[in-house]
């Protein structure tokens, strides 16, 4: 039977992916590394049928609308082509996002539908060929194939065969909390695909966040070693700032922030003025996600939870890679 189910997690950068080298291939300008989070997942079904002329794919228990459907069919044209066949597929995926999160999907959803298509044709793929397959999807999802501290290497190749994500530290190391702070949000956020496109194109600043990035990621990695916290949180939040600073650069500017993401920000300063240990990072898009230690996520909870523009917060913490079902 050509069907296979997948499960996998979202992950949150640390040190960010921001700016391709390939669109095509979803090469990256840099490093990054992630922590893959146990509450937000993608399970993906995939079944293919010789009798089908088109790929069909149901998201959350609707038919996709036609942009989602085609990032999808032509992900699978790569499946096909590694597999040597030509049948369709029918793609069913579930997106497990408790009380509406905001949490972007594309890193879960590329990794699941990776492991979920290539199962479902026999391929056999070991977790770095699922790497650099899931990252022709979404960059962030090639992160997304492992638990835990997660790092991927830009690589050098044209064809990007070195472009790939590796473990770094397993899940049950090292226990950090990882608040995903949800704020009401009013604009519609300009896509981190073309977000990320403009700057690198027009940004006069995205050449100091090429200067410094890899100090950055350095020097998260040693903090991850020697577990110190306090250093993983000062580099980690100056690196979102600083991504978020070079789309402020951007022709026309880009600004993801919004009201409650300064409010979320704002109190998170004053509960490291109260001596809590806690820092922020921030994607494309106006939600916060808040790291700090297990013994103090009640006490940021409780605080952020008061906040007016704050909708939810799902407290998460870090999460297993691929699973088949
Ligand atoms: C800010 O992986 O969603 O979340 O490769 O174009 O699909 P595409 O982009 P995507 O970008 C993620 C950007 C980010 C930082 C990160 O996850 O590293």
């Amino acid at each position: 039977m050509m069907k296979a189910t997948a499960k996998a997690n979202t992950n949150i950068a640390l040190i960010k992916y921001w700016g391709k080298r390939d669109e095509k291939l979803f090469l990256p300008m840099n490093s990054s590394l992630s922590i893959t989070l146990d509450k937000f997942y993608t399970i993906t079904t995939v079944e293919f049928r010789k009798e089908l002329d088109k790929d069909i794919f149901w998201f959350n228990n609707k038919q996709a609308n036609k942009s989602d459907s085609n990032k999808v069919s032509r992900f699978l044209d790569n499946v096909r082509n590694l597999a040597s066949v030509n049948f369709h597929a029918v793609v069913s995926s579930e997106n497990v996002v408790p009380t509406a999160a905001g949490f972007a999907s594309s890193a879960s959803a590329f990794a699941a539908l990776a492991a979920a298509s290539t199962k479902a044709l026999d391929l056999k793929l070991n977790e770095k060929e699922l790497s650099i397959l899931a990252r022709q999807g979404s960059g962030s999802a090639c992160r997304s194939i492992y638990g835990g501290y997660v790092e991927w290497k830009k690589g050098e190749r044209e064809d990007g065969k070195d472009s790939v994500a590796f473990q770094i530290l397993p899940e049950h190391d090292w226990n950090l909390s990882i608040l995903s702070v949800m704020v009401a949000s009013s604009q519609k956020a300009v896509p981190s695909r073309d977000g990320m496109k403009r700057t690198v194109e027009t940004s006069p600043f995205y050449n100091g966040w090429l200067q410094t990035v890899d100090k950055d990621l350095e020097k998260a990695k040693e903090a991850i070693r020697v577990r110190n916290f306090e250093s993983l949180g000062k580099v980690v939040e100056a690196n979102a700032l600083k991504m978020h600073a070079t789309m402020l650069g951007a022709e026309p500017p880009i600004l993801y922030w919004q009201s409650g993401t300064f409010e979320v920000f704002q109190e998170v300063q004053e509960l490291r003025s109260q001596g809590i240990s806690a820092f922020v990072t921030i994607d494309a898009g106006p939600n916060v996600k808040v790291l700090c230690m297990p013994q103090d996520e009640l006490k940021v909870y409780e605080t952020i939870i008061t906040l007016p523009h704050v909708q939810n917060i799902t407290i998460c913490h870090p999460g297993s890679g691929l699973t088949y079902i």
